[in-house]
């Protein structure tokens, strides 16, 4: 499979941070952390109470490693301060609300002032010429437009480039088509399940989607694999680059694979620091490890987030393209891990196993049962053809047995008969009894 070629930026396109040493980004990253650090302090009541019962204070924070002492964040502390508790600005200077759907539990908001909306801006720009997008480049946004981060994150992003913006929003799959193929987009940026569903429809209507004008398509919002992106790349003869965020920390654009060597995400350590720390103990991790990453914010007015607990699990890898930090992709969610008979699983892993069967589609989900004592899974999966031979699903339950070691029953289903998501699709469908 060819695909199109896309240089990388020019050295002289790129912002001066960019190409900085480590020093200089060390010597930025501790002046930014001290002003976040006593900005959340001085101006958010609960994190302030939260320093006083650990007994620090921003005075204590004198080198980047003294951040490992403060108290972390977590998205319920955004929930026990519902709705505007934790802004550490007047609420006349917040410009623009999102929400978190709030499908576990209660909703949680965030904040931007002016300057946060273009940090932001800046950032997802950043992402976009790194992902191989330049300034007069058609960029269609097939990320939800609204509370959610995605659309409006990426559409001022686009616009600040110099890209001109299709806002498609998600959803109304037909008109995607029709829009890609009559307006010619180079760039899509949409969460990498509805880009297969997108694909699907090209076909369905009978148009090959390897001949569309898409160069690059810039995914995230949900995890996803290598083997995710060897589909997406083979089914439309583009380049699928990895970006990462989340509203608490932002939205898109805290991190973003650059083109030229598609080996990770850099994390903009600009204006996030990142740390990953043990899951279980809290404790900080080295480089290198795996665990959960957590983020500090550097320069938000708003809503400052000092050491915020993201449970997502990567590990911190050196720069390659850049000189800032990369994260691996992630493998999950601390919350979306499975524990089957004592072995933990994330969705992605049965999803490489999936894709490695070439007879089978990426739409799956996994739905979870508990008859008796122990939690057991079943893998919903659609089959290219309609003539799956029955060996297939006994094909992957061993491949899973085999790579994974735990048992999965495997039911083929017919094609179209997985729901498909026009956003982050929801892989794991929970039937065990609650409570
Ligand atoms: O999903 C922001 C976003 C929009 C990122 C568009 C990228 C593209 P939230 O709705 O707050 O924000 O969800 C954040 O989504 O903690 C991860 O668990 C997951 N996530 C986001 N990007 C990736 C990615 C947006 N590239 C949560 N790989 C995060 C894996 C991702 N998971």
């Amino acid at each position: 499979m060819t695909l199109p070629s896309v240089a990388p930026p020019p050295k002289s396109a790129l912002e001066p941070i960019e190409t900085a040493s480590r020093d200089q980004l060390a010597a930025l990253q501790l002046e930014r952390l001290k002003w976040s650090v006593r900005h959340a302090y001085d101006n958010v009541a609960h994190y302030r109470a939260k320093c006083v019962a650990a007994g620090v204070a921003p005075a204590d924070l004198k080198s980047l490693d003294d951040l490992a002492n403060f108290p972390f964040t977590a998205k319920d502390d955004l929930r026990a301060t519902y709705p505007f508790g934790m802004f550490a600005v007047p609420r006349e200077k917040v410009l623009r609300i999102h929400a978190s759907s709030g499908t576990t539990g209660q909703p949680t908001v965030v904040g931007y002032t002016q300057s946060d909306l273009d940090h932001w801006s800046d950032l997802v720009a950043r992402s976009i010429r790194a992902a191989g997008g330049r300034p007069g480049d058609i960029v269609h946004v097939a990320y939800g437009y609204g509370l959610f981060t995605g659309g409006l994150g990426a559409h001022y992003g686009a616009e600040r480039l110099g890209c001109t913006v299709i806002p498609m929003s998600g959803g109304q799959t037909e008109r995607q088509v029709r829009l890609i193929l009559d307006l010619k987009p180079a760039i899509i940026m949409v969460t990498p399940s509805y880009m297969l569903a997108i694909a699907d429809e090209f076909e369905r209507q009978g148009h090959d989607p390897r001949g569309s004008s898409l160069r690059v398509g810039i995914h995230g919002a949900e995890p996803w694999t290598d083997a995710m992106r060897r589909e997406i790349e083979a089914r439309l003869a583009m380049h699928a680059v990895d970006i990462y965020g989340l509203s608490e920390v932002m939205g898109p654009g805290v991190a973003c694979e650059c083109i030229e060597t598609k080996d990770g995400l850099h994390v903009w350590e600009d204006h996030f620091y990142p740390e990953i720390v043990d899951p279980a103990s809290g404790r900080n991790l080295p480089d290198g490890e795996a665990g959960e990453l957590v983020f500090t914010s550097l320069t938000k007015q708003a809503l400052p987030v000092i050491r915020y607990r993201t449970r997502d699990l990567t590990r911190l890898l050196p720069g390659t393209a850049r000189p800032m930090r990369r994260m691996a992709r992630i493998t999950g969610r601390s919350d979306d891990m499975l524990i089957i008979r004592g072995v933990n699983l994330f969705p992605s892993q049965i999803e490489e196993q999936i894709l490695a069967e070439p007879a089978l589609s990426a739409h799956y989900v996994i739905e979870v049962t508990r008859p008796r004592a122990l939690d057991e899974i079943k893998v919903v999966v659609e089959a290219r053809a309609a003539d799956a031979p029955p060996a297939l699903a006994r094909a992957l339950e061993q491949r899973i047995k085999a790579q994974i070691g735990v048992t999965a029953a495997v039911e083929i289903a017919a094609a179209g008969t997985v729901e498909r998501s026009l956003g982050k699709a929801k892989r794991v469908i929970d039937l065990r009894p609650k409570g």
